[in-house]
């Protein structure tokens, strides 16, 4: 029997009259890291905001642990152990680090574990314990993303959705927060989809990856194999 945390059957998405997705399905194995790639504009964040249910998908189903969630509330979803962390992080600039944190622990059930759970996040990320009281809107590029992925894990989930965490960061800081990513889904057994247009460096992270051109996924395979092929080399890599 296969282990599927997530499942997302024949989806299509959009805004108003504006179909952008057309027909996505993929899985994600409970514990594997999952990788969409695609150009600005490809329909990764539409997807994304499908899963999290900040949008209703006009077609087709997601289901979450066998139960189909295709139509259940977004701040519902968190209790379900899914987090998102946004393009860009969306932290509160003029609120401490530690402030930020405590807000991904704004549900019920995590709120009781918040000291316990803050101190275990911080743990994962030194860096934030140590700029704990500073505003997050000083933070550099990587500590920004590094402290929005910590506040998606105040919450506990197992299934993290990450926008494009490299946006704005070079290619080192890049290589540095999926590497973290990589780590800590490993050690919390998260399972993790993860969106980008650095294809390179993604693929280098993930087990699965899917390929989204103009709202279609339009190849799939393992990441090792998907880095191997000359015609995704060529198109997507720019190799
Ligand atoms: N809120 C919105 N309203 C209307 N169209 C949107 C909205 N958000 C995104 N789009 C359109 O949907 C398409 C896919 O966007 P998006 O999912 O943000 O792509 P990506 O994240 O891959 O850059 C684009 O053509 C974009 O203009
Ligand atoms: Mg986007």
């Amino acid at each position: 029997m296969s282990d599927d945390h997530l499942v997302i059957a024949g989806m299509g998405a959009g805004y108003g009259d504006v179909s952008v997705l057309h027909d996505i399905s993929f899985a994600v194995p409970r514990g594997k890291i999952v990788a969409v790639v695609g150009v600005n504009g490809a329909g990764k964040t539409t997807l994304l905001s499908a899963v999290a249910g900040l949008i209703v998908p006009t077609r087709g189903t997601v289901t979450l642990d066998g139960a189909d969630i295709t139509r259940t509330a977004a701040h519902r979803r968190t209790g379900l152990g899914l987090a998102m962390v946004p393009e860009g992080g969306r932290l509160f600039p003029f609120m401490s680090v530690r402030e930020n944190l405590e807000l991904g622990a704004y549900a019920p059930a995590s709120r009781s574990g918040l000291v316990e759970r803050m101190s275990e996040v911080m743990d994962m990320f030194p860096i934030l314990r140590d700029r704990q009281d500073q505003l997050a809107g000083r933070l550099s590029g990587g500590e920004r993303q590094m402290c929005a992925v910590a506040r998606a894990l105040m919450s506990r989930p197992q299934l993290l959705l990450l926008d494009e965490p490299s946006v704005g960061l070079s290619p080192l800081m890049t290589e540095k927060v999926l590497a973290t990513v990589t780590d800590l889904a490993a050690r919390e057994g998260l399972s993790v989809i993860i969106v980008e247009q650095r294809v390179t460096e993604v693929l280098a992270m993930a087990d699965i990856g899917h390929i989204l051109d103009h709202g279609r996924i339009v190849r799939s395979g393992l990441a090792a194999d998907l880095r191997k092929d000359r015609q995704v080399q060529e198109t997507y890599m720019g190799l």
